[in-house]
């Protein structure tokens, strides 16, 4: 125990109550115990390198490369997505991927190539191997993307896991992303991420890392075209990111260099070459579609750690409603609990919870549950006896039951990496169903596990299933929050078969997005804070995660007015806008920051509510092609230098960019303009792209631009839909997309597409189908005509 583990644990203690802390102390003991019983010292190392290339095997897709002391195997598959797997590791099996390995692509031959290397031609990437076994990644041009040198080893000379490293070079130019949700990104500055899923344990602000959800996913955007790369590896590792630098005049260029290292698992990556939306298709082709959120769960949350009781529920969704603000769902954290057991109910404070969810139902609004994966370890206990009947909870290797701290004291985790398991959790959410939840939080699952020192987690030498493969900890940490989320989204699907599951999770990994989406985690109040929660957004959306959002006014503290209101303005125009705080903080409701704010808050709450539409035309699009619905941008154009390095801005679909104010006492604030006509939504004031502009951003509202030709599907007056058009310039023509709502079943509404042209003096906008063109089935209101 250091003297950063003495302050943590005084903290853990002083915050938690002695009685907790004690038992924080006993599960840091039991952590290291069962550690060093279940994971001997490595010993003596020997390093490996591939050797050269001896012996070549064609296959389809590409084939295998056997060099003097490993072999390769390369495929490219159909969905245009190259894999790659040394020591003969294949793509299956994995977490990550949505179904089996999509098959090889035929027209992709292994043919030789200068110098003893080798080469694989595909559609969009050549794939270049050296004879010692560096691998370069190619544009079809010729343009080298990236370079892999070979791979390094170091195997236990007694047996056991080998870690590796993996050292890569990309053009002078590039600019690294992804990551998984990075607070301080979303462009990944110089430095060391690592790949272990982890709750800061306090509110987090830029500086923290790593936190909730880490993926091994690095999205590099150059001037030549951006690609993914994914190492297919759950294990602990770090990512060491350096950027490069062009040579000025006559100096040379400086590679950006990326260097992976991982404790163990295989060394296998897949590769997706083109432009930003290309690229997130393929990842999500490969990783599963993001599970569509119902029409609700893009409306405005109010949570609260601390609610108290339903009085409490009822006073706070009536604040909402006499005042005439937006209200959709409610979120209950773990006080409502009995005795802070998952899959319980508080009955004295909560005494009639499935009469409280059906009377908001009645008022538009729908309750959410907490779900945290710690079962109280406690015969009689429900829960941890059925647990207990199907032998659900993760064991140490010499077979006692795991048990951590989690808020109902000592407890023990299922193990989600076992399909019984996840059946076995699946069907307690009936319980929730029951009560009148129509939505699920998942919490504590990186997993948390309290310890007064060490991490704050189980064992590394903990036991889990793997599908069967058996495996500890080491490989499993990371991909648990995944699992679980399965194992809830399945099991509602099979409880409530007509309905889309609402899940949503603190921690995750890569494929989350099947499942549901995330939220930022507990942000610390602050300016940093409110900037970090734009970067995780960013950040998890070009991991192929496009559902999420911050605490809006951030988890501790009570943020001033000013913040709070600027975080709530910014929320409206993420994917998940929810108010949350910690037990301790102050308010959070938009009502209790004064009059102005309460206006202004309002003004952001009908403005998401008239949006509701674009953005689920936004939620149906991610889920057909993987672009998230908060983009960078430089989505629709990577080469565009100041655009890679801007991050106080982003594109809303293809329509609006939105510049939230990120720091106080502004009233103005420059935006970085992508090509093209923009025009001011508030002022109607036209801006010409590429370039800065300066706009003013009063507290009333932030900056919010809408690209000239943009059809977007809005909320009208009635409620019924409208088309809003923002005039093309003259001469030129503009349209959009629509995916119209169809409940919250099912059904996959076909998208429309509208184009608007100017006939005359006129802005027409028509409905193009198989048919033709035809007059759009919706009002259809014209904005920006007076300064086209
Ligand atoms: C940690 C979560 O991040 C936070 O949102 C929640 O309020 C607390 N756990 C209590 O459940």
């Amino acid at each position: 125990m250091d003297g950063r583990d003495l302050v943590r644990s005084v903290k853990v203690v002083g915050s938690a109550g002695a009685a907790q802390g004690l038992r924080t102390v006993r599960a840091a003991w039991r952590r290291r115990r069962a550690d060093a019983a279940g994971l001997p010292p490595r010993g003596a190392e020997r390093a490996r390198v591939p050797g050269p290339v001896q012996h070549v095997e064609p296959g389809p897709g590409g084939g295998v490369l056997r060099f003097s002391r490993t072999l390769l195997r390369i495929t490219v598959t159909v969905n245009g997505a190259v894999f790659w797997g040394w020591d003969g590791a294949e793509a299956e099996p994995s977490y990550a991927l949505a179904g089996r390995c999509p098959d090889p692509d035929p027209r992709a031959v292994l043919e030789p190539d200068k110098d003893g290397g080798w080469r694989v031609v595909a559609e969009r990437v050549t794939v270049v191997v050296s004879r010692h076994g560096a691998v370069e990644v190619r544009t079809p041009g010729g343009v080298t993307l990236r370079r892999d040198l070979p791979p390094r080893w170091w195997e236990p000379v007694e047996g056991g896991p080998a870690r590796w490293m993996q050292r890569s070079e990309v053009a002078a130019d590039a600019r690294f992303f992804g990551l998984g949700g990075r607070a301080s990104g979303p462009r990944l500055r110089d430095g060391t991420y690592r790949l272990w899923n982890t709750d800061p344990g306090r509110a987090f602000g830029p500086d923290d890392d790593p936190l909730y959800i880490t993926m091994p996913v690095q999205m590099v955007v150059a001037d030549a075209a951006t690609h993914l790369v994914f190492h297919d590896t759950s294990w602990d590792g770090t990512v060491t990111l350096r950027e490069g630098e062009e040579g000025a005049g006559s100096g040379h260029d400086r590679a950006g260099t990326c260097e992976v290292r991982m404790e163990g698992g295989p060394l296998r990556c897949w590769v997706m070459v083109g432009t930003p939306a290309r690229v997130l298709l393929t990842w999500a082709s490969l990783t599963g579609a993001p599970a569509l959120p119902p029409a609700w769960a893009l409306g405005h949350h109010h949570a609260r750690w601390g609610f108290g009781s339903e009085q409490e529920v009822r006073r706070i969704v009536a604040g909402y409603l006499e005042r005439g603000l937006p209200l959709d769902a409610v979120h209950l954290d773990i006080d409502h609990y009995d005795g802070h057991q998952v899959f319980t109910v508080d009955h004295d404070r909560f005494p009639k919870l499935p009469q409280l969810a059906e009377e908001l139902r009645r008022d538009g609004v729908r309750l959410v549950s907490i779900v945290d994966p710690a079962v109280k370890a406690a015969p009689g206990n429900a829960v941890y006896d059925s647990g207990r009947a199907v032998d659900a909870f993760v064991r140490d290797a010499s077979g006692r039951l795991v048990e951590g701290v989690v808020w109902p004291g000592e407890a023990v985790f299922p193990d989600f990496t076992h399909a019984r398991v996840r059946e076995w959790w699946g069907g307690l959410y009936e319980e929730r169903l029951a009560q009148g939840f129509a939505g699920f939080w998942h919490d504590m699952n990186e997993p948390t596990s309290f310890t007064a020192f060490g991490e704050s987690t189980l064992p590394r030498s903990a036991r889990h299933s793997l599908e069967g493969r058996g495996g500890d900890h080491r490989e499993a940490h990371n991909v648990y929050a995944l699992c679980m989320a399965r194992a809830g989204y399945e099991g509602l699907r099979e409880l409530a078969p007509l309905e889309r599951p609402f899940v949503f999770s603190r921690s995750g990994w890569a494929g989350l997005q099947r499942y549901g989406g995330t939220w930022s985690g507990d942000v610390a109040t602050g300016w940093p804070g409110l900037r970090a929660s734009l970067s995780l957004v960013m950040g998890l959306g070009l991991c192929g995660v496009p559902y999420s959002g911050p605490d809006v006014g951030g988890f501790d503290g009570s943020p001033s007015a000013e913040l709070y209101l600027r975080w709530f303005q910014l929320g409206a125009y993420l994917p998940l806008f929810r108010t949350h705080a910690s037990l301790r903080a102050g308010r959070r409701e938009p009502w209790e920051f004064g009059l102005d704010v309460l206006e202004h808050a309002r003004v952001a709450l009908l403005e998401r509510r008239r949006l509701l539409p674009y953005f689920l035309t936004l939620a149906h699009l991610a889920r057909r092609t993987g672009a998230p619905y908060v983009r960078p941008l430089w989505w629709g154009a990577p080469e565009d230098r100041a655009l890679r390095d801007c991050e106080d801005a982003f594109l809303l679909g293809d329509c609006l960019l939105v510049a939230p104010v990120l720091d106080p006492g502004a009233d103005r604030r420059a935006v970085q303009l992508p090509r093209g006509r923009w025009y001011n939504t508030a002022t109607e004031r036209v801006h010409e792209g590429p370039g800065q502009v300066l706009v003013d951003a009063p507290l009333s509202r932030i900056p919010v631009l809408a690209r000239a030709g943009a059809v977007m599907p809005v909320r009208g007056e009635d409620g019924g839909l409208e088309l809003e058009v923002w005039a093309p310039p003259r001469g030129r023509t503009g349209g959009g997309l629509v995916v119209p709502d169809a409940g919250d079943g099912w059904d996959e509404p076909e998208v429309e597409r509208y184009v608007a042209r100017w006939e005359g003096r006129q802005v027409v906008v028509e409905r193009e189908g198989e048919g033709g063109v035809s007059e759009p089935p919706y009002p259809v209101r014209l904005r920006g005509l007076g300064r086209a």
